[in-house]
């Protein structure tokens, strides 16, 4: 009987998959509605939506979780997952939109213990397609653009985010604007050149892109997915937290660093450690502290924190080989703020030197190639166990947003590095 039902079962799996591509599974949250983490105003994901109507705050995608809740959904999650080829970030299907996957491979990076610090454990975001966790967001944006007929996808970016866009509108048959500083890293010039994305370089920073974008993108008929300006690549980042906390045995670690720019990564962790505590999937616990982590060259972030504010201040003459952290003013910088005060945490600014210093020690000593954002995550933890704020006993993990290997030319020029000549 129940071999019977099981291979009648079976093909409608197969079909199912087949037809998405990747896994099928019976329990899905639904998404309700999306809700203004400002005012709290609720508006429909029936149709692509940016921003709330009435404050502009940014918009979270909110679930009924409740078929999903207590261990056997999450244990049915974890098989679902070991069943399959790859699945990637699509092992948390059941709490992400229910829509075709538009995916290159992101996401279940690996999670290192690091050879000298015994609590310590570096996320190895470089692992990702395109070499950066921006793939995670650019995964559930395109996704979703796709789900709702979007043709053309316009993006500000510090460099990395756009050429994830780049490589996953190639890969939805999506337009892909990106508008970036002229000075990025040359990888992420070469890779949305290689994509075939129309490129903007701009003559100025991220915030500069913004506005570019802002007044061109009704005309040019683009939806924008600026960073917190669309609810989707929240959804996609939030997966980091949901890895994190699985790959930990359902466990909250004691802190999580994280190196900011538009914060993205830190208010989807935040987002998912709410939502696995309402499924029942983490064991109770106290939530990690967020650390920030900027370059002294651009700390808007750090500075607000610092003075007690609620919103940050335009930072000038952003300037950093830190390429990711150049956002002189972070959209939901509010959200940030909110995030560090309630979970206890801190912002921390390291200056170049240091950055650079922190990647060269965990290169020689742990073999791992960081980038500089990344670096200074690792910084940040080396200041915050000299300063007494952590022990060396308290579990941590640091992210290492992207690989050192996009960054070959600003590493090379912060170390005086030259090509020897013959
Ligand atoms: C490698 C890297 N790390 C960190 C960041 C900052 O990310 P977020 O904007 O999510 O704070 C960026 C942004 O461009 C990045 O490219
Ligand atoms: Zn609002």
């Amino acid at each position: 009987m129940i071999a019977q039902e099981f291979s009648t079962a079976l093909p409608r799996f197969c079909a199912l998959s087949a037809l998405w591509g990747l896994c099928y599974f019976e329990r899905m949250a639904t998404i309700k509605n999306l809700e203004c983490s400002r005012c709290h105003k609720t508006v429909s994901a029936g149709s692509p939506q940016t921003l709330c109507p009435e404050c502009s705050g940014s918009l979270y995608v909110r679930y009924d979780l409740q078929p999903l809740r207590g261990a056997a959904a999450r244990d049915e999650m974890v098989r679902q997952a070991a069943a399959e080829p790859w699945s990637g970030l699509w092992r948390y299907r059941p709490v992400l939109p229910e829509a075709k996957p538009v995916t290159l491979g992101e996401g279940w990076t690996p999670m290192l213990a690091s050879r000298r610090f015994p609590n310590v454990f570096l996320k190895e975001e470089g692992a990702n397609p395109t070499g950066t966790f921006k793939a995670r967001g650019m995964a559930l944006a395109v996704t979703m653009a796709r789900h709702y007929g979007l043709k053309k996808l316009a993006v500000p970016s510090a460099g990395n985010a756009a050429g994830a866009l780049a490589a996953y509108a190639a890969a939805a048959g999506i337009e892909a604007h990106i508008f970036m500083p002229k000075d990025v890293p040359f990888a992420n010039y070469v890779e949305a050149m290689v994509y075939g994305a129309n490129i903007n370089l701009v003559d100025g920073l991220i915030s500069d892109c913004g506005r570019i974008v802002a007044e061109r993108k009704q005309k040019e008929g683009w939806f924008d997915i600026s960073t917190l300006k669309e609810p989707f690549r929240v959804e996609g980042k939030k997966t980091m937290g949901y890895e994190l906390v699985e790959q930990l045995g359902w466990e909250y670690p004691d802190a999580v660093f994280y190196p900011t720019g538009g914060g993205v990564g830190l208010i989807g962790m935040w987002k998912a450690f709410a939502e696995l505590e309402e499924l029942g999937w983490v064991r109770p616990g106290k939530r990690p502290r967020m650390v920030v982590a900027q370059s002294s060259g651009c700390a808007p972030v750090v500075r607000a924190f610092e003075q007690g504010a609620n919103v940050s201040q335009m930072w000038q003459n952003a300037a950093t080989f830190a390429a990711g952290l150049r956002v002189p003013k972070p959209y939901a910088d509010y959200i940030i703020l909110d995030i560090l005060r309630e979970s206890g945490g801190i912002a921390v600014a390291l200056s170049d030197q240091q950055i650079l210093a922190s990647l060269k020690d965990w290169a020689q000593h742990e073999g791992i190639f960081l980038s500089p954002e990344g670096a200074a995550a690792t910084a940040a933890y080396d200041h915050l166990l000299a300063t007494g704020f952590l022990k060396p006993s308290d579990r941590v993990v640091l992210f290492n947003t992207g690989a050192g290997l996009k960054y070959t030319d600003v590493t090379a020029e912060a170390m005086g590095l030259q090509r020897p000549a013959n």
